[in-house]
């Protein structure tokens, strides 16, 4: 691996001093960690906030046609793919693959990727995009002249499916001429590529055409909404205030102009690329399913190089935020709720899923693998000492949610598994780059990025890097108000197998 940078800053203040607010805790395997790990810890301006986040993606041709807000840049995976050697033809994998970044950029540059997601959002954002020097570009226009011809029958009476948490998202004319479009959709005689483009458009459209903003942990609702109108009128008749009224944007965007628009920039960029790129005979495979389930039964020693970002251990529900776009897709009550326990642990509903995970390795005959990844995980030192601690913060009242506990004990035990199988089906000389935030909860600092790499290391890999970005993560007002403010570092750590 080379250098990244050139000029280096110091590690000072981006080292952790306290990880347990008011001495409450132990934290001697943390402080051992952050000692150990120092030596390979680097202050990066290579990368940044943006590069990290979709920001720059917003730019990009191809990239910005899903608003994936937890998406890395394309620049972020060129600059890592820059460090791995990669020959043409070799593999790279992204277990988490969301709207497919590093699935597309290596499509481009030639080499086969394989990956995974839950969400079938990726399914459709990876296909539409991979498909982009294979278009019939007329094929589009066409689509996108009839597209603006339709007028939706006052007659027309059905509705874009709902759930409970989605139920009222959108006004009423375009609940029903989401239904339209669908069902011209389906009916009509394009290609299965096209119709799938035109999919990624609409999904890429709901939030701004709804009542509802992505807020973290759920959706958020608009005062102008009929859900909030018939809490407020309870509330009224109960002699209680009305909530604040709350406008997630000035104007609920038109559905069909939305679409339409969306349709048009994406034409554009699909007349940019096929101008100006060359198709390369790069395969990305993916596989709608979680993770956990799938690496495990791969062959060993076959890929050359890992990029890729898990969900962060930070309550962030993927299921409610994206609720509109997995339900425009089919998804029905039950797997939503299904889906939302086939996460990674990153919720405080998450349940855990060792004894799935057991009767899974069991099933291909792997037991013996199972027994020694668990084994591997209960004896890592810091991973007991931040859940002895949170166990201690939970008697102390300061976790405002137990299920904190669940979650950080899953996550950390899941990524586990699925550190020590890509470890098994890295070749040597491969290299593993993971993008994570660091996190605290009831004044207990959890160092994502040391004790992923102290996994790693038991694993058997080499910890070659840990890059921190510059600039640090806020603490959330009530951790600072509570404990004070700590460096929370926002980590790209990078592993070889040697
Ligand atoms: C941080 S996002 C990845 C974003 C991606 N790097 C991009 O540029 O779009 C994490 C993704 O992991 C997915 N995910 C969560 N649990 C998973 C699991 N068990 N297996 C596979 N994917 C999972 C989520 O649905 C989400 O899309």
């Amino acid at each position: 691996m080379e250098q990244l940078s050139l000029f280096k800053f110091p590690i000072e203040g981006y080292l952790v001093e306290h990880f347990s607010a008011d001495n409450l805790c132990p934290e001697k395997a943390r402080r051992s960690l952050e000692k150990h790990f120092s030596e390979v810890l680097e202050i990066t301006e290579k990368f940044n906030r943006q590069s990290v986040s979709y920001q720059l993606s917003k730019k990009d041709v191809l990239h910005s046609w899903l608003k994936y807000k937890e998406g890395f840049s394309a620049d972020l995976v060129n600059n890592l793919l820059d460090e791995m050697k990669i020959s043409e033809g070799e593999i790279v994998m992204d277990p988490f693959m969301g709207s497919g970044t590093t699935a597309l950029v290596c499509q481009m540059r030639g080499y086969n990727s394989i990956g995974y997601d839950i969400m079938p959002i990726s399914s459709v954002s990876i296909n539409a995009k991979a498909n982009t020097l294979k278009y019939n570009l007329s094929e589009i226009k066409k689509m996108i002249n009839e597209f603006k011809t339709l007028e939706m029958p006052d007659t027309y009476s059905r509705i874009t499916p709902f759930v409970a948490i989605t139920k009222g998202a959108y006004p009423k004319y375009t609940e029903r001429f989401l239904a339209f479009i669908a069902e011209w959709r389906d009916n009509s005689s394009y290609s299965d590529e096209v119709k799938n483009l035109l999919t990624l458009c609409i999904i890429n459209t709901l939030e701004r055409i709804s009542y509802t903003t992505k807020s973290g942990q759920y959706l958020s609702w608009d005062c102008r909404s009929a859900k909030v109108q018939e809490v407020n009128a309870i509330r009224k008749a109960k002699g209680q205030k009305p909530l604040t009224a709350k406008y997630v944007r000035d104007t609920i965007h038109e559905a069909k102009d939305t679409i339409l628009a969306e349709l048009e920039h994406v034409a554009g960029d699909i007349e940019l690329i096929q101008q100006n790129s060359v198709a390369t005979d790069a395969r990305i495979d993916f596989i709608q399913n979680s993770a956990l389930y799938e690496i495990p039964k791969l062959q060993d020693s076959i890929l050359k190089g890992v990029i890729t970002s898990p969900p962060y251990c930070n309550r962030y529900d993927y299921t409610r935020t994206y609720a509109l776009e997995l339900v425009y897709l089919g998804v029905d009550e039950n797997t939503l709720k299904k889906m939302r326990q086939d996460l990674l642990s990153c919720t405080v509903e998450s349940r855990p899923k060792i004894d799935d995970l057991r009767a899974f390795y069991t099933s291909i005959g792997q037991a013996k693998r199972f027994n020694y990844i668990y084994e591997k995980v209960k004896s890592n030192k810091a991973f007991s000492e931040v859940m002895g601690a949170l166990h201690t913060r939970k008697k102390h009242g300061d976790l405002n949610n137990n299920g904190v506990i669940r979650m950080v004990e899953g996550y950390f035990t899941e990524l586990a598994f699925i550190y020590a199988e890509l470890y098994r089906i890295c070749k040597k000389g491969a290299i593993v780059a993971f993008v994570n935030d660091n996190v605290r909860y009831g004044g207990e600092v959890i160092p994502i990025d040391f004790i992923s790499s102290s996994f790693a290391e038991q694993f058997g890999f080499k910890v070659k890097k840990v890059y921190s970005l510059k600039q640090r993560k806020g603490n959330s007002s009530q951790q600072m108000a509570k404990y004070g403010r700590v460096a929370l570092r926002k980590s790209i750590t990078i592993w070889e197998k040697e």
